[in-house]
């Protein structure tokens, strides 16, 4: 069976088609990054118009790939920018009109989660999934395929957004994630002692907004070399997912990690992964840790094979709990 996924959730235009959950046949991500970059951020307006000129032409691209119709369509119905979402979701849903075939909305953390099964090696329910993006730091226990619960989450900035700011203080260029890892490379990451916010208390919330002030201030003495502070800033901020995923493991008893979002392509996140996480790790390749169509047809055909489709009356969603 083949999936058409489509995600338009932020900044990037992914369509795909994948086959029985696990192989992509054909893949097309636009990203709006260089748009973006002259404001330092997204900016929702400018995203959705992308979206609107890329999806038309990226679609027939892919179906000419993979040569044919899929058998069924999933769209990302939310979390995100209204107007994005708006603009997958419509013309998914047209698409599954006129070619009559069933629709599935997705869940896009739903798709993060499923990105994974698109490595070579995929875990087996039960696991814990981290999904750390530019909107997103979440610790979920995923029990079986759609049966979920949250156990932490952050109470501010994601730790995405946290990179893209501090990025800006250190006239890094958007997006932060990226640029912050290149710049961290030469540094030295034990040069400063960021704080490592509710790192002692039992829960499992996360606090973001306090470390990127804590390099604001930082910056304001002078002396400070930039690859320094990234570096020291990199250290602490992926620390703090290492301390709080290791709690929810021993908290949970869970025996496989899922890591996926933008910032599980952090190559520094990968080391400690690797060394410090008791139990086998599971991230997506590079390519599918950021946005793309892939991982929302993967999440798209579990929910199809499970009865969860949708039908066309149902809409996009700029919040949307996980649980
Ligand atoms: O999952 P994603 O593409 O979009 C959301 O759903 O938010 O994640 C984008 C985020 C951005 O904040 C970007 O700075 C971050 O992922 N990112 C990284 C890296 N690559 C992307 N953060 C740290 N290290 C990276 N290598
Ligand atoms: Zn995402």
């Amino acid at each position: 069976m083949r999936v058409l996924g489509i995600e338009t959730s932020c900044d990037e235009t992914g369509i795909a088609i994948i086959e029985d959950g696990r192989r992509i046949i054909a893949s097309e991500v636009a990203s709006q990054i260089d748009v973006h970059a002259a404001f330092g951020g997204v900016v929702p307006e400018i995203a959705s118009r992308q979206h609107t000129e890329c999806i038309h032409q990226l679609t027939d691209r892919v179906i000419e790939k993979a040569g044919g119709r899929p058998d069924v369509v999933a769209a990302t119905h939310g979390p995100g920018l209204m107007g994005s979402l708006l603009v997958g979701v419509n013309f998914a849903k047209a698409l599954a009109y006129t070619w009559r075939v069933p629709y599935v909305p997705v869940h896009h953390i739903e798709g993060h989660i499923f990105s994974v099964f698109l490595a070579e090696s995929a875990p087996e329910f039960p696991f814990l999934a981290l999904i750390v993006s530019g909107g997103h730091t979440l610790l979920i226990r995923c029990d079986n395929p759609h049966q979920y619960e949250l156990l932490g989450t952050t109470r501010d900035d994601a730790i995405g957004e946290c990179f893209d700011k501090v990025a800006r203080l250190l006239n890094l260029p958007y997006p932060g994630g990226p640029s912050i890892q290149r710049a961290a490379e030469t540094g030295d990451p034990k040069a400063i002692a960021f704080p490592r916010a509710m790192a002692s208390s039992d829960s499992l919330e996360f606090s973001y907004s306090g470390l990127k002030t804590a390099v604001l201030y930082k910056l304001r003495e002078n002396g400070h070399k930039t690859e320094d502070v990234a570096a020291s800033f990199q250290y602490a901020a992926v620390d703090i997912l290492i301390r709080k995923t290791r709690a929810a493991l021993e908290k949970t008893g869970l025996p496989a990690l899922v890591v996926a979002g933008g910032v599980a392509a952090n190559k520094h996140l990968r080391e400690r992964l690797a060394k410090d996480i008791p139990v086998p790790v599971f991230v997506p390749p590079f390519s599918l840790c950021v946005d793309n169509g892939a991982m929302i047809a993967a999440a798209g055909h579990s929910l199809y094979i499970h009865g969860k489709t949708g039908d066309l009356s149902s809409t996009a969603r700029a919040t949307w709990p996980i649980a």
